[in-house]
Order: C-alpha cells, then structure tokens, then sequence
C-alpha cells in the first residue's frame, strides 16, 4: 500500500548507533519511510511494520514483506484486543467463575462477526477450526454418502487433497473462466446419482487470479450441486457475500487475515454438518455420555471438541469486524496500483517470467508467482532476504499441480517427478511501494550479476557463506 506518514526518525530511534546500512546505500534516501497506519483506514496499523532486520555482512534494514499470502502479520487492534482478552482469560463452556463466563461470552459472540464478513445467511453455522485446510477436511467428513466432488487440479493442497479419492472428479487446468465454467458443467452433468459438491478457490494463491465464482456457482446449483468456497487468499483482498453468491460454504484462516493466534473458521449450510458423527470426539462435543451411549450436541459444538481457542476466535472476528468496516473498494485499488507496479516491474526484466493461468483477463489480488531464468528460485529467495532484506516465498506453494502446469506452459525447465519451483511476492496491508520498488531493483541486480555472495546448501536451504546475522531471542528458552 502506499505510505501515510514518512517516520526516517523512526528508524534511527528503534536502531539507535546502528552503523549505515548496506541496503540504504543502494536506495535513495525517500525510500526510508514506515508505514503507521493505511491511508484508506487508520485503523488499520500493522503490528511490526518497522520491523529491522540483518543484512549478510553487516547493517539493518526494514523488512520487507512481500509474503503475505503465506501468513499476514498482525492488525493493532487485533492484538490489542487479544491483549485485553489474557487479562480476564479463563475456560469457554466450562466454569462458573466470572472471567469463564467473559470468555463463553466473547468465544459465542465472535461467530457473528465471522459470518456477518462473509456475508453469510442468518442461519448459517460458523465453526471455529485452526485454517482453511481444517475448515475443508471437516466439510469433507461431513459429506452424505455418495456425494461426488468437483474440483480443479489448480487448487492448493487443502482444497485439493481432503476429498475421498474414489469418488472425486479432478479437473485439469482450464486456459480461461469460460472454460472452466464449461468443464464443471460437463463434469456435473456426468456424475453419477448422488449430491455434489464444487470446490473452487476465490483467489489463487500462485497467480492472484480471481476465479469466476459467480459463474461457476450459478452452473453448479442449476446442476443441483452445491458450492465450497475456499477463500484463504479472497478474503483478506476483496469483499463477498456467500449469500449474494448463493455459495454453500466457505473457508478461511485467520493467520492470513492479520489474526495470526491459531483459527480459522467454516461458514455454511448446517444440515450436512449436522448430520455427521463429529470432526473430533471428546468433551464439548458430547451432551451425555453413559455406559451404553455417547450422544453429541448439535452444531457448532459438535465439531469443536475440546477446550476452545478463545484467542484465536475472538482474534479472527476483530481482524473481519475491523475489515468489514473498512472501504476495502478503496483497499482494492490501492493494492491494485501496488501489485500493477509489482506485476510490471518483474515482468519487464530481461529472462523474468510472470506465471498465470488466464493470461491477464481476469482481475488479481496482490500475489505474484515469477521465474528467473537460469537462477534457482530458493537460492534468489535467500539472497532477497540477506542482502536485500526482503521475504518472498519460493517452492510450489503449496499447489504442485498447478505450479507444474504453469512451469510447463511457460516452457520452464521442470526435473522429472517433481514440480518445478517459482518464486512468489504477495502484497497486503503491510506492504509500501517502497518494498515493491525494492523487490523490483533487487531482482534486476541479480538478473544482472547474480547474488552478491556465494550460497550454499545449510540444512537444506542456500544460505551465504560466511553468514553473520544471528538470530533474535524471543522466547525465554532461547536465552
Ligand atoms: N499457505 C499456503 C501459501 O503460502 C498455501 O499460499
């Protein structure tokens, strides 16, 4: 996002004697900006926004963030909230004592915000789960005998993989929205008897490209299917309602929602999660339990056995009520001009591809998946973050089918029996034109005479040699 206030002061008074940094010798002095709060909503701060961090060799530098789309960091109010929340925390559905029942209350009272930010219909369940990939194996749990499932190979793994093999359809990886529309109608019309169930992504988290929901859900329900929206990646970048939709349920995580304390939730229809034996089984779960018989309570209970995580729940609703507070058109836009200027400025750099899947028709959230020719994408991801202070994600993201199929359409080199690998920037709230720039500066310096230092493999990963930057101690076992 673009920058509020300029704070150069800032730096200096975290990092006081700090000797002048590598990094901001190779940058102009504009540059050394922080981010306080988001110029479309203030109440947006990010907590860690001047985060410093070493370079090999010597010097600080402010992080960098362009890997949101693995884990957003956290808003202010979120962990404020969570701050106020430890001061009265007890158990949830278990004590009398007063701050049991301060607890029950928030844990009970954060479903509404959940389901009101997904736009979700009145009588909709909202489970509190730890991630989208918990959200979508409980939903698979729940499915009736004989439902068939839809899904494209594009998919992350947690959208792809729970579904029982035997009675799964995987779709190849359609070349536009028209057809993947076309493929799913075909597949559901071919099913055998039974329910259904589509699973498609919002927003991709290999090439940011939002998915035709709409369309693929009007042709799922006038073949009688219903609708998965797995919305880890949409719902930190763009508004929906599951309702408007007419989508059935929807996934999501709260460490890729500026709530990072451990949940997630599933919103949806209830009958199908009601009728199925519970996710887990234990107390919580149950309503009685005797020598002949364990009966279970009716949802949400039913699928969140054990002692509630009323941080990560209470967390989760505060980071959707402050967002669904928020002009997020206006978030949109401003992310929109960031990831342009990130999009082109990768892609106009001599032996850089940028992978999509839909060839530029279709809108993106801020998440960009690119090669470099002839340079290793977890060596180049090393030499971002040591000598340039940057954190990007490389590997297949979690999605090797999908990475493979774009490697393989872009007529990247892929070793046999694997993936291929790529390297992706994802922007967010945290994120300043100034880390776009430098990412952007940073690759065409390593396009042009490679990384600065020698890298070799360190517990699997490159590291450069001679690798001076120690690691802070957080906890106090690492003291
Ligand atoms: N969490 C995975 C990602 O980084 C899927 O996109």
């Amino acid at each position: 996002m673009t920058i509020l206030l300029e704070r150069p002061d800032l730096i200096s008074a975290l990092a006081p004697g700090v000797a002048p940094r590598r990094h901001e010798q190779a940058h102009p002095p504009a540059a050394r900006r922080d981010i306080v709060s988001h110029p479309h909503a203030p109440n947006l701060e990010i907590v860690g926004a001047e985060t410093l961090v070493p370079l090999v060799g010597g010097g600080r530098v402010t992080y960098a963030n362009l890997d949101h789309g693995a884990s957003a960091p956290t808003l202010r109010a979120v962990k404020d909230t969570v701050d106020r929340l430890l001061g009265v925390y007890a158990s949830v559905h278990r004590g009398a004592g007063w701050n049991s029942k301060v607890c029950t209350e928030l844990y009970e009272g954060a479903r509404e915000p959940v389901r009101s930010f997904v736009g979700g219909r009145a009588d909709d369940a909202v489970i509190f789960t730890r991630h989208t990939t918990d959200s979508l194996n409980l939903l698979a749990r729940c499915l009736p005998p004989r439902t068939t499932v839809v899904v494209f190979e594009t998919e992350h793994h947690a959208a792809l993989l729970p579904w029982p093999a035997d009675r799964t359809v995987r779709l190849s990886a359609p070349p536009g929205p028209r057809q993947a529309v076309e493929s799913v109608d075909h597949a559901l019309r071919r099913r055998p008897p039974g329910p259904a169930l589509l699973v498609i992504t919002g927003a991709s988290n290999v090439t940011g490209e939002l998915w035709p929901v709409a369309e693929l859900t009007r042709i799922a329900r006038a073949r009688g299917a219903r609708v998965a929206l797995d919305a880890a990646q949409l719902a930190p970048h763009r508004p929906f309602s599951i309702d408007e939709l007419g989508v059935d349920y929807v996934a999501l995580s709260g460490h890729k929602l500026y709530a990072p304390y451990g949940s997630g939730a599933l919103v949806g229809r209830r009958d199908w999660l009601e009728q199925a034996p519970p996710y887990l089984i234990g107390g919580g779960a149950t309503a009685s339990v005797t020598d002949r018989e364990t009966t279970y309570k009716p949802v949400p209970d039913r699928h969140e056995a054990g002692s509630p995580n009323v941080v990560g729940a209470v967390a989760l609703a505060t980071a959707c009520h402050l967002l669904g507070c928020t002009d997020r058109g206006r978030l949109a836009q401003a992310e929109t001009t960031l990831t342009d200027t990130l999009r082109q400025g990768l892609a106009g750099i001599p032996g850089v591809t940028v992978h999509s899947l839909f060839g530029g028709v279709v809108d993106s959230i801020g998440v960009v998946t690119f090669t470099i020719a002839g340079q290793s994408p977890a060596v180049v991801a090393a030499a971002l973050s040591a000598e340039h202070g940057i954190g990007v994600r490389d590997g297949a993201f979690c999605a090797h089918p999908l990475v493979r199929h774009l490697l393989g359409a872009a007529g990247c080199e892929v070793e046999d029996g694997t993936s291929g690998q790529a390297l992706r920037a994802s922007v967010g709230l945290g994120t300043t034109s100034e880390h776009v720039t430098r990412l952007v500066v940073a690759v065409t310096s390593i396009v042009d005479r490679g990384p600065r230092r020698a890298y070799v493999t360190v517990a699997g990963r490159p590291a450069p040699v001679g690798d001076d930057r120690v690691l802070p101690s957080i906890a106090p076992w690492q003291r």
